[in-house]
């Protein structure tokens, strides 16, 4: 059953508990979470989906096989808290596995699959993150995918189904027609320029495997963490980003249509984090009606330019092209952008009004191309009409 025919057409936006919090959950944080939805402006932005992530269930099913919501975490259980978050207008999300375990050892779905959507449904969940961990070998993942969306798409409730295999087996071959709305397509972020650049880089050729409903899942956002997550399996803190860095990661994502699932504490974010979030014009550039990936512009070749310099173009459905001139190179860069590579040649007599969509102004009309310079780690997003 679907009552709900738009479900995945665009990008999901949230917030998720793992890049911060991981085993630290419970129910007022999640509380906490959906009012600031609502006080700090993420709601009327256009944020919807507040997720749990793994490590929120006991460690075994009780005696009927059912999953169970850990009772000091959350003593209300699961469906008060789904209450809790409509109330404000907001959707309800939660997660399990493929395998018999989630990754941090909780029980997962295989073989109780259609239980397990009925169980969700019962608690007006409305979005399911689905891992990869604990898989039996001899099964294949795009098998169990399939099994959960069919679970999903009968369970009596719509819920968004997002895939998370980390790109394994060539998922984006297949991922589409099991019926997820979302996949990932990568292994786990780190709060670390380096993650978010080798994540975005490993995707630059895939553009024609994302688009409306069945998004390409680059991984949750690390704006504003500031390397404060207390995911530190490997016994300390790591990581954090300058303010640039964010924003170029955030310019990133939208651009190339990733759902955008906040993974900071927005109790504490600061000013520059909720300038970097709550960009309207990035965000309209994600959201955008028609869903397509972005294509990469090569610099001329040059001997200076290496594969972190590069173009990135959307196609909007209104006519406008989004353009992101990315630095990703550890040096300032004149990134040059010819026309003719838009598909506007000089001899057409247009020419292109470009708007900054992190400055907020109006940068004028050009003519035949446009040479930004860009400082490193940096990037520039602009907004562009086609004009006589
Ligand atoms: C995997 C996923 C992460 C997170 C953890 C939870 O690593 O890729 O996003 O859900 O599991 O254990």
């Amino acid at each position: 059953m679907t009552q709900d025919h738009l479900l995945g057409l665009k990008p999901a936006l949230g917030w998720n508990s793992w890049n911060t919090f991981t085993w630290d959950i419970n129910e007022q944080l999640i509380r906490d979470v959906a009012d600031r939805f609502v006080s700090e402006g993420y709601k009327d932005a256009g944020y919807t989906y507040i997720v749990i992530d793994d490590c929120w269930s006991l460690k075994e099913r009780d005696s009927d096989g059912n999953l169970v919501p850990d009772p000091e975490k959350f003593p209300s259980g699961m469906r008060a808290l789904a209450d809790y978050i409509h109330d404000k207008g907001l959707k309800f999300g939660m997660y399990s596995c493929v395998g018999t375990h989630t990754c941090a050892g909780y029980p997962g779905s295989f073989e109780h699959e259609f239980q397990d959507a009925k169980q969700l449904a019962e608690w007006h969940v409305d979005f399911l993150k689905y891992d990869y961990c604990f898989k039996p070998r001899q099964i294949s993942g795009e098998l169990l995918y399939k099994r959960m969306s069919l679970a999903l798409k009968n369970c009596g409730r719509d819920i968004l189904f997002s895939a998370c295999n980390w790109g394994e087996d060539n998922v984006y071959q297949w991922i589409r027609e099991s019926g997820a709305h979302m996949y990932r397509s990568t292994g786990d972020i780190q709060d670390s320029w380096e993650s978010i650049k080798n994540l975005a880089l490993s995707q630059l050729d895939k553009a024609c495997y994302t688009g409306s409903f069945c998004h390409n899942d680059m991984d949750m956002l690390v704006v504003g963490m500031y390397g404060g997550s207390n995911n530190n399996f490997i016994g300390h803190k790591i990581g954090g980003c300058t303010d640039n860095e964010y924003k170029t990661h955030f310019s990133l994502w939208s651009m190339m249509g990733s759902p955008l699932m906040i993974g900071c504490d927005i109790r504490d974010a600061n000013q520059v984090t909720k300038d970097i979030l709550l960009n309207q014009e990035l965000l309209k550039i994600n959201q955008d009606y028609e869903g397509r990936g972005a294509y990469r512009i090569k610099p001329e070749p040059q001997w200076f330019h290496t594969g972190d310099v590069f173009m990135l173009v959307k196609v909007l459905s209104d006519g406008d092209l989004a353009i992101g001139f990315f630095n990703l190179s550890d040096s300032q860069r004149e990134i040059s952008l010819q026309f003719w590579d838009l598909g506007l040649p000089y001899a057409s007599g247009f020419s292109l009004e470009l708007f900054d969509c992190w400055a907020h102004k109006n940068l004028g009309k050009f003519t035949e191309r446009f040479n930004p310079v860009v400082p490193e780690h940096d990037c520039l997003i602009v907004r562009a009409k086609v004009v006589k």
